[in-house]
Formats: C-alpha cells, structure tokens, sequence
C-alpha cells in the first residue's frame, strides 16, 4: 500500500518490500521518510508473515542521502528534527529480519551508510556509491566510521568517507561492498528472489544463524551516538553552511571565505 512521503511498504511471499519514491529529489530523505522507514521496519520484525526486507530505490537512483534542504534549514537554525534521523541511524542495527537491498544507480550518504547494515547488497552495473561527508563539512554517520574499515580496510575507508572518491558497482563489488552486479532489467527479481529463498529457511534457525553472524552491536550502537554527537555540532558549523548553500545554488563550495570569516 504507498504510503505519505515517499516511502511504499507492501507484502508478498513472506517477504516486506520498502520503496524509497521520491524521484523528484533523487530519493533524498527528509524526516518524514525516516520516520516511515523506522515504522516499516519495526512492523514487518512485528509481523510473522514476514521473513525478510527488501529495500528498494528506483531505476537509476537508490537515495541521495539526508534532504539537503533540511539540513540547511538546521544549519540556519530551524527546526530540523534530527532525532527522527537519530531514530532511523538506532534502528539500522537493531533489524531483526535479514534485509536484503537491491541498488540501481545513484547511492549517496546514508544511502550508502545504511547498506553497511544489511545482509545482502545487490547492484545494477551504472550504480555508483559516493559518501562526501567531508565535503560537506559533515563527519561520516550510521557507524560507518566503524563498519566501513572493518569491512574494506583503512585505506580503502579512507578514500571513500574522507577523500570522498565515488566507488563504482565494480569497485564496490571488488571491495565485498556489493554481493553481486546484476543487470538493471533483472535487479529486482534478483533481489526478490533472494529475499524469497530465505523466507523458505526454518525460521527460527535463520533468525539465530543472522544473530551469530552480526555478533554484538553495542560498539556500533555506540558509535553511531558518538558519531551522531559530532554530526549535530557539524551540522551548525559555517562550513556546513556554506556546503548546502552551495549545492543548492549549483556551484563549488568556497570554504576560503568561511576560513576568512573565523
Ligand atoms: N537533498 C535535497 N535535494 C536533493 C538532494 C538531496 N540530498 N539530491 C538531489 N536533490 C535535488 C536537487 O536539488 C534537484 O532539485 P531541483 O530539480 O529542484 O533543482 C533534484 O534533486 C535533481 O538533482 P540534480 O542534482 O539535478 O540531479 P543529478 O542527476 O545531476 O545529480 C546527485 C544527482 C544525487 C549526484 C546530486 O543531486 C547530488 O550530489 N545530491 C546531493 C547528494 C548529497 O550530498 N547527499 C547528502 C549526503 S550526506
């Protein structure tokens, strides 16, 4: 059934597929959104019909990340309601059921941060992943300071959150960010297909096997606070300021001038 906001929740086979629809603004997220997702997830762990997630994007853009707009609007002091987003970042690592994310084009921020904690991670080939947190003044967020080294190495870690580099769905496949590269055309049924493959496994066993495997979550649980601290201060920072200001009016940020005035 859609939903208000841009996210679409539906049920088949067992398995809950969540939509990510805002194709106007390349599926960036706004407060509402995060708060539809919170609620999807917390309903389908609830129901026992559902074994599995699916997150979904559209063709060509998965998520462009937190709305930009809102996070001027807190830069400038209004009321941006960053617990919503605080609620949504809690929530990534305390998914009960196996998600399953099926990519196809455009990843950006917490549209990549949030795949760091899935169990499975497909992508059309065009698809690219890009994190510029530093470019926007901002510090790296959904425990993906902890989560990404941990997953493809320091160095790696560092060229994708700090320098900022896009990855390719090649290279993201290469660094186990991606489980497969699947044709657009065939993306979703991949993913659906997978989702119902394990919506077939003894239920109980899938549930403690998932638990194993994700081991315990307080050090990404409290990173993601700590994370969160330093992003709340970022996010009233000059730089930040002019990192929005700039992107809405569709030129290079100037962070000179922000040195200047400090
Ligand atoms: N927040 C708010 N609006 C966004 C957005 C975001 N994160 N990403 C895209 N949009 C909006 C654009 O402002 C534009 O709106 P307009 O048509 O009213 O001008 C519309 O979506 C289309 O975006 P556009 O930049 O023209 O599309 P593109 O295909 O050339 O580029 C992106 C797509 C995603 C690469 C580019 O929009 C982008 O870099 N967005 C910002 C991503 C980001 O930094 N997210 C936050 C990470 S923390």
């Amino acid at each position: 059934m859609p939903m208000a906001e841009g996210i679409d929740v539906s049920k088949q086979d067992g398995v809950q597929i969540v939509r990510i629809n805002r194709p106007q603004k390349k599926n960036a997220l706004t407060s509402a959104m995060y708060r539809e997702l919170v609620s999807a997830f917390d309903e389908g762990d609830a129901d026992p019909s559902v074994a599995a997630h699916v997150v979904l994007g559209l063709k060509g853009v998965f998520c462009a990340g937190n709305d930009i707009g809102d996070f001027l609007s807190f830069a400038q002091g209004g009321g941006l309601p960053l617990e919503t987003i605080l609620a949504f970042l809690g929530k990534l690592p305390a998914i009960e059921k196996p998600v399953i994310a099926g990519v196809d084009g455009i990843a950006v921020g917490v549209g990549v941060t949030m795949l760091m904690h899935f169990d499975l991670v497909y992508a059309a080939p065009e698809s690219f992943f890009s994190t510029p947190f530093l470019d926007l003044g901002l510090v790296p967020e959904a425990a993906s300071s902890l989560l990404v080294p941990r997953a493809v190495g320091h160095q790696r870690a560092f060229e994708m959150l700090v320098l900022g580099e896009p990855f390719t769905a090649d290279r993201a496949y290469a660094c186990g960010l991606v489980n497969a590269i699947e044709p657009s055309d065939r993306l979703e049924e991949k993913v659906l297909e997978t989702a119902r493959k394990l919506a077939r496994k003894p239920p109980e066993a899938l549930k403690l096997a998932r638990r194993l495997l994700r081991g315990d979550t307080a050090d990404i649980l409290a990173r993601t606070k700590q994370e969160a601290e330093l992003f709340r201060q970022r996010l009233a920072s000059p730089e930040a300021a002019e990192a929005f200001q700039a992107f809405f009016e569709k030129r290079p940020p100037d962070f000179s001038k922000v040195r200047a005035g400090s």
